[in-house]
């Protein structure tokens, strides 16, 4: 299966080849970097080194959810877009009138008032609580676990343990220690894999498993992309994804700052939030970073494209399509004569129609733009199209000079939510807090 990166506009408006070319020319230095960190096992999500014990491990788990028709995801950020993602994209009945399948939640904010409409209308006996965290310490999802392990526990008292499964670190942190304490089921999230960089291991797998998704076409298709940059490192250059990064690193060095992900597979949509994570936790950094902007076509055609269009000429954009979409019904040789045109033709060919015009549209306009076409919309296809972005984001952030596995910056803010709980060990945020506090407040009242 053949998917394709179009590049006869990516060069365009004020970025020039030119201005990749010196990056395109480290090549063999990013070559000789993946090659190591590839033997170190420092890039778990380019060579799945954990494919086996999770094709192992996760039929068992899921065997145990058999009796569910829910299942309540606890997660956030990575732990929690990637599978949103999938799930939209691939088992979108849920959303459709008359759903009557398996049904999955994904609680990813600390809504009080959303959580408590799902805890409402969910049955416990009928639910399979899944708690996802890489470090099993994130506030937000633990908060969510203890509250959720009362509420089963009202229920179904002991027999709340068959009902909660854990994805988390093999052996350290707060939930490896909750799993070992009460023997919950338990699947890893492996070492060196990064929350945005997880999806395709039992952070996004098991939730998509659970909705009957094909979850091994996902890694195939990712294993697949992958290939090239696991077996011939030294050729990175040759990658598409190494293309990609080039590409948008000169952008960057052009005072570009925003990079949209136009997507015009409809269901796919929930991808743009997913690749905006993994593109801005992972690059923005040290001053540096192009904001990632996601749209979806068409419904933002009649949104942010006129910003797009005709607002600072500052964005540059990555464009998808896929093949083979369904083309659906067509209209009847009754429509009026004003819509003559429209006769015959399925609903999809408008969906062609539009995103050739919004392409070309943004072209005239300008924009750099890389046209991404996949050869279908299936799970294959996805997973090759996740693992080209998280390469790319990979590669953009060692042209930058940053670590694009870390977030630093995102650590403060969470500190001083601690200080203000009142989590012991944070004095100095907690004096940071009441310098911020004592500011004198300047309201004004609307
Ligand atoms: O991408 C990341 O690393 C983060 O967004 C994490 O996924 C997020 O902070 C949640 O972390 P954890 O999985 O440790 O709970």
């Amino acid at each position: 299966m053949s998917h394709y990166l179009e590049w006869s506009r990516a060069y365009s408006h004020r970025l020039n080849t030119a201005d990749a070319a010196p990056l395109q020319a480290r090549a063999s230095e990013m070559g000789l970097r993946l090659e190591r960190e590839l033997t170190q096992g420092l890039l778990p999500f380019l060579s799945m080194p954990y494919r086996a014990s999770l094709e192992s491990g996760l039929p068992p788990v899921l065997e145990r959810m058999r009796p569910c028709r829910h299942m309540l995801v606890l997660g956030i950020g990575g732990s929690a877009l990637g599978a949103r993602a999938v799930q939209k994209a691939f088992a979108p009945g849920q959303d459709r009138p008359g759903h009557t399948g398996s049904s999955l939640w994904i609680a990813d904010n600390v809504c009080a008032e959303e959580f408590e409409a799902l805890l409402a209308a969910l049955h416990p006996a009928e639910t399979a609580v899944v708690c996802i965290s890489k470090s099993g310490g994130t506030i937000e999802t633990l908060a969510q676990y203890f509250l959720v392990r009362q509420w089963l526990q009202d229920a179904l008292g002991e027999g709340w343990r068959e009902h909660m499964t854990v994805v988390t670190d093999a052996v350290s942190g707060y939930l490896r220690q909750e799993a070992s304490s009460y023997g919950l089921a338990s699947l890893e999230v492996p070492d060196h894999l990064g929350g945005r960089y997880s999806v395709l291991s039992a952070v996004g797998l098991l939730p998509a498993a659970f909705l009957g998704i094909d979850w091994r076409a996902l890694l195939d298709g990712a294993a697949h992309a992958a290939q090239p940059l696991v077996e011939k490192p030294r050729r990175v250059g040759e990658h598409p994804s190494y293309a990609l990064a080039c590409w948008a690193r000169a952008l960057e060095i052009q005072d570009y700052s925003e990079l949209i992900l136009f997507c015009y597979v409809p269901r796919w949509a929930a991808f743009g939030p997913w690749f905006a994570q993994l593109w801005a936790e992972s690059l923005g950094k040290d001053g540096q970073g192009i904001l990632p902007v996601s749209a979806t076509g068409v419904t933002d055609q009649h949104s942010v494209n006129q910003m797009f269009l005709d607002g600072r000429r500052n964005k540059g954009c990555i464009f998808l399509t896929g093949r083979r979409q369904q083309p659906g019904r067509a209209f009847g040789q009754d429509l009026p004569e004003k819509w003559a045109w429209l006769r015959g033709k399925p609903l999809g060919a408008l969906l062609e129609a539009e995103a050739l015009g919004t392409r070309m549209a943004l072209c005239m306009s300008g924009v750099p733009l890389v046209h991404l076409d996949m050869e279908d919309t299936g799970p294959r296809s996805a997973g090759a199209f996740m693992l080209l972005l998280e390469a790319a984001t990979l590669f953009t952030g060692w042209l930058m000079e940053v670590n694009p596995l870390d977030q630093p910056a995102v650590e403060l803010g969470k500190r001083l939510a601690n200080a203000r709980l009142g989590a012991p060990g944070y004095e100095r945020e907690q004096t940071d807090l009441d310098s911020f506090m004592a500011v004198p407040l300047q309201e004004q009242v609307f």
